[in-house]
């Protein structure tokens, strides 16, 4: 059993057995012992007196250990039980000068080095089971609203979306012929997107989601980009523009739905964490709730819709700060929104999620369906306090002429893309989608800050160690 069961259970005055990794050894007496399975960690409470010097000099910070003992409730504070332990056996010893997890505070910079051992601290602990708890509330909230999974290719040999750089695949060595054929015979590439495979899926399967890998050779060194991240992108035939908004808003309120409900423990030490860390800002910066309390927030409120002419009005008028501009002007009607931008609608105007739509088309993808003005998209932008884009998403262009006719004007490979231009060729029909980066939705769910901590291995520029 191990310690989370061991907490929920009814075992008080039996004898029990857990197994996992020593935080802190206090007064030869007090071994606090960590599973990895909850927050918590169990007091084991050893008689020193019975151990000989070699074993008790070998429980140090970061040994794996077995104990054995009764569970009792405990009289110290803090805790609901504790074992008073008959044996402890050392299962794997760990160098108390080396072992780089001390028990004290180390920087997340610190930990990044050390990503392989990081999880043995409880901030990162906390992050990654709130991250495995919305992976599964992902794949329930699509199941029970009648989605099916869609595994798209990782490989592509489609480069026509245009999402962003690509990390090419390839068995040549550098140097090599060029007329030498490659592995697939063709160029090809990690995904960027699987949108465009899924749309073939949705119109077969109705509602389909991907929930895998994606690549993006960018060079923004930013707190919000990874090279390699997972993004869930679900597409639904049938689906418009505003029943799309209306799947994004209900999907993330659902999953941090969950997590409230279902991961307590981890989101309330989060949430302290995040007031520390708030607290050491200056006043202006510092979020106006806290973790829980936004959380909350999301779930209980309806996003604000906004389209994209009418954000531009409400930025042309904004005082953003008396003496802080914009580092970009907003100098007009087609400009595409910078991040600053994005933070001043939903942090300081609208202090709640925003969903904007309708962009000038000039700045969007071809498959987004043009509108009757000639010049807008049905796209659509999910914007969240603190973390900018969360959601990418529209309407696809389902008319066979108007989508040629915009792949002809971006200059995109009509040939390239056969397959998806069928699909407009054989029943098509209206349908909608969206990209939801999943880093981004931890990010916000735990209130880190950097986007590198919620993941376990970050993929960046001249960063793939481990
Ligand atoms: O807005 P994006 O580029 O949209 C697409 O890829 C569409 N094909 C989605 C669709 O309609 N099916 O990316 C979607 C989301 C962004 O809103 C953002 O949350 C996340 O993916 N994202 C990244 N997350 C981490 N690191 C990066 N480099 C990211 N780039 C995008
Ligand atoms: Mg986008």
């Amino acid at each position: 059993m191990n310690i989370r069961q061991l907490f929920l259970g009814n075992h008080v005055n039996q004898e029990v057995r857990v197994r996992g990794w020593v935080r802190t050894f206090r007064a030869n007496r007090f071994i606090a012992l960590n599973d990895g399975s909850c927050l918590a960690n169990m007091q084991c409470v050893v008689d020193f007196e019975q151990m000989s010097a070699e074993l008790l000099a070998e429980i140090n910070t970061g040994a794996a250990v077995e104990v054995t003992g009764i569970l009792v409730e405990s009289q110290g504070k803090g805790q609901k039980f504790e074992i008073q332990a008959s044996n402890v056996s050392i299962l794997g010893a760990s160098n108390p000068d080396e072992y780089p997890i001390q028990p004290k505070k180390h920087s997340l910079e610190f930990l990044r080095e050390k990503a392989h051992l990081r999880v043995r601290t409880n901030t990162f602990a906390a992050v990654m089971r709130v991250r495995a708890a919305l992976s599964f509330a992902v794949h329930q909230y699509f199941t029970q609203n009648g989605f099916y999974q869609v595994h798209t290719p990782i490989i592509t040999g489609s480069d026509a979306e245009g999402a962003g750089e690509m990390f090419r695949v390839t068995t040549k060595d550098p140097g090599e012929a060029d007329d030498k054929p490659d592995f697939f015979g063709k160029e090809t590439n990690l995904t960027v997107s699987g949108q465009l495979e899924a749309e073939t899926y949705a119109m077969g399967l109705g509602k389909v989601y991907t929930f895998g890998p994606t690549f993006r050779a960018e060079n923004s060194n930013t707190s919000r980009h990874l090279a390699e991240f997972w993004m869930i992108e679900p597409e639904v035939a049938f689906n418009n523009l505003d029943d799309n908004m209306d799947l994004a808003e209900d999907f993330i309120k659902s999953v941090l739905a969950y997590v409230l409900e279902n991961c307590k423990d981890d989101l309330g030490f989060l949430d302290q964490r995040f007031a520390q860390e708030e607290a050491k800002k200056p006043q202006i910066d510092r979020s106006p709730m806290g973790l829980l309390e936004r959380l909350q927030f999301v779930t209980q409120n309806k996003f604000k819709r906004v389209s994209y002419s009418e954000a531009i009005d409400i930025l042309r008028n904004s005082k953003p700060n008396k003496k802080k501009k914009f580092k970009y002007t907003v100098d007009g009607w087609g400009i595409d929104l910078q991040s600053e931008h994005e933070r001043y609608l939903v942090e300081k105007h609208f202090n709640s999620p925003v969903i904007l739509f309708d962009y000038p088309a000039d700045i969007k993808s071809f498959y987004m369906r043009i509108n009757e003005d000639g010049k807008t998209v049905r796209a659509m932008d999910v914007l969240f306090p603190g973390i900018g884009e969360m959601v990418g998403g529209s309407q696809r262009e389902e008319r066979l002429d108007k989508l040629v006719e915009r792949m002809k004007a971006m200059d995109i490979d009509e040939k390239e893309l056969w397959w998806y231009l069928d699909l407009r060729r054989f029943g098509t029909a209206v349908h909608a989608g969206f990209g939801l980066g999943f880093e981004r939705l931890v990010l916000y769910s735990t209130g880190m800050s950097n986007i590198r901590d919620v993941i376990p291995y970050p993929r960046t520029p001249l960063n793939a160690e481990f």
